[in-house]
């Protein structure tokens, strides 16, 4: 059976009662920010390396876009690419018909063609944005949107946003070779006809791609420690850039820093540290937390975390450390009474990032977002499981892979990994408490392997939407359902 269920997707119309009631329960504050994003092949320089890849703008990350809460994104896409692609808003609780989820949620954007998202922001915080069509989003189209609290008190003097992304070589570095090896089937059409007939997304030959990659079909295959496989990424990238041209950070000694970070790596969870300086955890997905000290914490794909720190006089490395396996991404933060360091890339000095470790389990989730516990009106139990190379849902039946649920209701929903490796699980449109984690708040959660995890939420946002591990290739092969009122 077809893992994404068996009944073809229906479509939400951008009419609907329920679904512009949601949308007008977000308050809108009369305050709109435009923007127009075009994908287009381009070439990027890596460090003195030039790769051919997909951008919103030329570079290997996206435009950071930054609104404030409760502000209206207008966000116009043009597609100048030739294949289908669409923009996903991640961890934005989104109105239905906007979230970018083709094609659940809107027929795909065809070569050519163009979109405009057109929604209200309703928490602030540190989320992102990629494309939501095949594995897209490792090939540049994403960037980090930042929701602005006017009502935030932490103190920052100043906020920069890091971008963490594994840089995939083994795909090829001209747009003939990606689009052969992300979706033979429309690569034809590429050259020179601008695409022919549009697939549906996860066509079988992604699925193919897909379970290629998760087999090690364009590079070596090492298990190592149930955490990932190598499939021979040479760089990651903090905002798009090396660790040899690094974008660097720099604020006055003594200035109170919130670092961003966003992991938008399909298949690689990170270690980060701050050489020198303890870190302060104040938020997980944009929602706050309770502040936690620590010196590195691990953020899975998907997940962002909002740290701040004391800046030393200094330059300072900023350290990205690839969790299980060789790699790591680098910058540098600096205080403007200190030199440039002379060589940016820590390069052979990758230090070995000891000290006090956090876990995700340990954050507490401030009273404001606490979820008010309650029992659960519905209780899925979904298994995740390897079935030869691919991973997928364990769910089986003509509901398979379909969660269905009312408007109003308590969800509440056990994820079971029977496998070897990280499922960072991300639900769109809503939301969580885990409350194994204190009732901690979040939208994308790492079940690790051999264990079970259970998420509750609120059924407060009509449409239907998408439910799936946020490891790009795990999805890609039909790690994904679908949350369905009725
Ligand atoms: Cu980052 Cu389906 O999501
Ligand atoms: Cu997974």
């Amino acid at each position: 059976a077809d893992a994404t269920g068996g009944t073809p997707p229906e479509y939400i119309s951008p009419t609907d009662p329920e679904i512009l009631a949601a949308e007008a329960a977000r308050g809108w504050n009369g305050r709109k920010v435009p923007v127009a994003l075009t994908a287009a092949v381009t070439t990027v320089d890596l460090g003195g390396r030039f790769v051919d890849t997909w951008s919103y703008g030329g570079r290997a990350v996206a435009p950071e876009l930054r609104a404030s809460v409760r502000d209206k994104l207008l966000v116009s896409v043009r597609n100048d690419l030739a294949v289908d692609t669409t923009l996903h808003w991640h961890g934005i609780r989104i109105r239905n018909d906007m979230d970018g989820a083709a094609p659940v949620t809107q027929d795909p954007i065809g070569p050519g063609g163009d979109f405009l998202y057109d929604f209200v922001v309703p928490d602030p915080g540190t989320h992102w944005y990629h494309s939501h069509s095949g594995l897209q989003a490792d090939r540049g189209l994403f960037g980090a949107l930042v929701v602005e609290d006017p009502e935030d008190t932490s103190g920052a003097d100043v906020d920069a946003v890091l971008v963490l992304d594994d840089w995939v070589d083994g795909l090829g570095t001209t747009p003939e070779a990606v689009l052969t090896a992300l979706n033979p089937a429309i690569s034809g059409g590429h050259a020179g006809h601008g695409g022919g007939g549009a697939p549906a997304e996860h066509t079988a030959e992604d699925q193919s791609v897909a379970r290629a990659l998760v087999s090690g079909g364009h590079g070596s295959s090492v298990p190592l420690g149930g955490m990932t496989q190598h499939i021979g990424y040479p760089l990651h990238l903090i905002n798009g850039r090396p660790p040899n041209d690094p974008e660097v950070v720099t604020a006055a000694p003594g200035n109170r820093v919130r670092l961003r970070i966003v992991n938008a790596a399909a298949e690689t969870p990170y270690r980060f540290a701050v050489a020198g300086h303890e870190l302060t955890v104040v938020a997980a997905d944009g929602f706050d937390c309770e502040p936690t000290a620590t010196d590195t914490l691990i953020i899975g794909m998907a997940q962002r975390y909002d740290v701040l720190l004391t800046l030393k006089s200094g330059a300072w490395p900023i350290v990205a450390t690839v969790e299980g396996r060789d790699g790591y991404a680098s910058t540098v933060i600096r205080s403007h009474d200190a030199a440039p360091l002379p060589n940016p890339d820590i390069g052979g000095a990758v230090p070995e990032l000891t000290g006090r470790l956090l876990a995700e389990s340990e954050l507490r989730p401030v009273d404001t977002v606490r979820l008010n516990s309650r029992t659960a009106d519905r209780d899925y139990r979904v298994e995740l499981i390897q079935a030869g190379d691919r991973y997928v849902w364990g769910m089986a039946g003509p509901d398979a892979g379909k969660l269905v649920m009312r408007q109003g209701e308590r969800i509440r929903i056990t994820m079971v990994n029977n496998t070897t490796m990280w499922h960072p699980m991300h639900t769109h449109g809503h939301t969580f408490a885990v409350p194994d984690y204190g009732g901690l708040r979040r939208d994308t959660v790492n079940v690790l392997p051999g264990t079970e995890l259970a998420i509750e939420f609120d059924a407060d946002n009509p449409g239907e939407w998408m439910f799936h591990c946020h490891n790009a290739y795990h999805f890609e092969a039909g790690m994904t359902a679908n949350l369905r009122y009725i």
